[in-house]
């Protein structure tokens, strides 16, 4: 049993209002669902980032100031499919720089596919997978004392509250070197009508996503949640860009988790926060990076500025 998702889901729900973290969205089925809300019609936030990584790929590479014949490691943290990354990947192959691809990523499935996708596509890439922690991976890669390009794409930097965003951007620099570059990929503050049918698409892929977190409860953690007594709630404030989702319970229930021995009560549309997914100006980013070591290079945006990729360099 996993003690730490034990510990969290206990203090999660035993709080008022009651939360639980998005990270354990991402098992198995977790990461399935996540791979076709990125296909979505909705979800314009995978597309907007690859149109940066499509039609600029020649300026990402000339602000990252890398340099031929001297080798450095491009280190992917949370790899997803590389679908984005691969395009930078190619144009790196392609004039002829001595690199190599470090996807890091939690799931072993997910790098797997990966390896297997980008094996076919660039048989000439050298592909140093590392299913650990995205720390231990820079300390280890940090002692071999290559330069690095770390990738932090996605908008993932989002699903954290602002001073824990500002903690693992600094965490980062920590266990990197100066020089070394940050591309961080983030979503942009823009309309409710863009953003909010992002986090609750018409196919429902968004609500089975959500639902997928009770589903995972019940199985590790022996739990009774029914999910078809909880609901799907997305939500956005335009004003602060912040978008937050919810599993709202539809009639006052029980649910006993057999790890806890314990019942957890929730009535009539009692929500449970289960993610945060913040959208980014200038201003935000500025506080974030303030303190971090980090300076802006340069930022690249897709053609409706719904999305911006930052290329930071560690000072
Ligand atoms: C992984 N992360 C950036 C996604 C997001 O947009 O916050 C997760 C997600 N949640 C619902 N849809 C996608």
């Amino acid at each position: 049993m996993n003690k730490q998702f034990l510990a969290d889901v206990a203090a999660g729900l035993g709080s008022s209002p009651k939360f639980l973290s998005s990270k354990y969205f991402y098992d198995k089925k977790g990461d399935q669902l996540f791979m076709q809300i990125m296909d979505l019609p909705e979800y314009y936030l995978t597309r907007a980032e690859m149109d940066i990584f499509t039609s600029q790929t020649g300026d990402i590479v000339n602000l990252l100031g890398v340099q031929k014949g001297v080798p450095f490691d491009v280190i992917e943290l949370g790899a997803g499919d590389g679908s984005k990354t691969k395009m930078l990947l190619a144009e790196l192959l392609g004039e002829r720089f001595d690199f190599d691809y470090v996807p890091v990523d939690i799931s072993a499935n997910v790098l797997a596919h990966l390896e297997r996708v980008l094996s076919l596509e660039l048989p000439d890439l050298r592909i140093k997978s590392q299913n650990r922690d995205y720390f231990q991976t820079l300390q280890y890669l940090n002692k071999a004392g290559k330069q690095k390009i770390v990738l932090y794409l996605g908008s993932n930097l989002g699903n954290m509250p602002d001073e824990a965003a500002r903690e693992f951007i600094y965490a980062l620099g920590k266990n990197l070197n100066e020089g070394d570059k940050l591309i961080l990929g983030v979503d942009l503050i823009k309309p409710s009508n863009v953003v909010l049918p992002a986090y609750s698409d018409s196919q429902g892929i968004t609500s089975l996503f959500n639902l997928n977190l009770l589903h995972r409860i019940n199985r590790e953690l022996n739990a009774n949640f029914k999910l078809d007594q909880f609901s799907h709630i997305a939500e956005y404030d335009e004003e602060i860009g912040i978008a937050k989702s919810y599993l709202k319970s539809e009639k006052d229930q029980d649910v006993y988790i057999g790890a806890l021995k314990k019942t957890f009560i929730f009535a009539k549309d009692e929500k449970i926060q289960t993610e945060i997914s913040r959208k980014y100006d200038q201003v935000i980013i500025g506080n974030i990076l303030s303190g971090t070591g980090f300076t802006i290079k340069g930022v690249l945006k897709d053609k409706n500025s719904y999305f911006a990729d930052y290329i930071l360099e560690l000072h």
